[in-house]
């Protein structure tokens, strides 16, 4: 769409550190046969609402990105490749940075982020998240946590067993009102960004609402080795 004012945001700026490859970062990897990071932005490109699709990627990855997305996305006019930033929050004004510059950024402005490593994400999904930042301003994407949650503040004693019922496992797409977002975000002191991994905490934080969106137990983000085989077996079976 021309003037949406809705970008798609996929987070690559990562090195994949728990994933143990040397040669390249996990969203470089193959998972049939076509790198992670393809599978996610095709995703992306396939929702035609996202007036771009801002793909944020590690300074000396960039060329290696843009190279792969012309020879895997035959629609790619959309897609740019921007550098990432330093933690996944800078990776995230980056990208609000690169809408500022062209001039695109007012209030209304929505930002879907997603992790380049979580490529089974689904149209629906997607969808109520643009639907849900329009109208809320922020969502989070997630499922009801399976196992019961245990908290342990030092490592060696449970503190807490919080109700199950009321916990939940994160996902992504996180999406935001991006010029609000920034505004949040810049006025943190610089110790709270060092602990704010999460985005959403962001609005949290600050008493601000973020409505709730249904994800997918497939939905999965691909952090060890073992994620691999089982993307590889969400893909196919094999
Ligand atoms: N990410 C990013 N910019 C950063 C750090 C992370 O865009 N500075 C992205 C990663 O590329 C990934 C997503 O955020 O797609 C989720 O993060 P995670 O799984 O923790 O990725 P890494 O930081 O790459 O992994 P690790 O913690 O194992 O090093």
């Amino acid at each position: 769409m021309e003037n949406s004012n809705v970008f798609g945001v996929v987070l690559a700026g990562g090195k994949g550190t728990r994933m143990g490859n040397v040669e390249k970062p996990k969203q470089f990897m193959e998972i049939g046969n076509k790198p992670i990071i393809i599978h996610t932005i095709e995703k992306f490109v396939l929702n035609t609402e996202f007036e771009q699709v801002l793909v944020l990627s590690p300074k000396q990855w960039i060329k290696h990105t843009e190279d792969l997305i012309r020879k895997y996305i035959p629609n790619h006019d959309r897609v740019v490749v921007i550098e990432g930033g330093s933690t996944r929050n800078e990776t995230i004004m980056n990208s609000i940075a690169y809408i500022e510059k062209q001039g695109k950024l007012n209030e209304d402005t929505v930002i879907v982020t997603h992790d380049s490593v979580r490529p089974f994400l689904t149209h629906r999904i997607l969808e109520e998240n643009i639907k849900y930042a329009k109208e809320y301003g922020a969502c989070d994407t997630v499922i009801a946590a399976t196992d019961t949650i245990v908290e342990s503040r030092d490592h060696a004693l449970v503190t807490d067993i919080p109700d199950r019922s009321t916990m939940y496992q994160g996902q992504t797409p996180q999406s935001f009102k991006a010029l609000h977002l920034r505004d949040l975000y810049q006025s943190l002191s610089e110790e709270e960004k060092e602990i704010l991994t999460d985005a959403c905490k962001i609005l949290v934080i600050k008493g601000e609402k973020v409505h709730l969106v249904e994800g997918e137990v497939s939905n999965i983000k691909i952090t060890y080795p073992y994620d691999l085989r089982v993307a590889e077996a969400l893909l196919g079976g094999k």
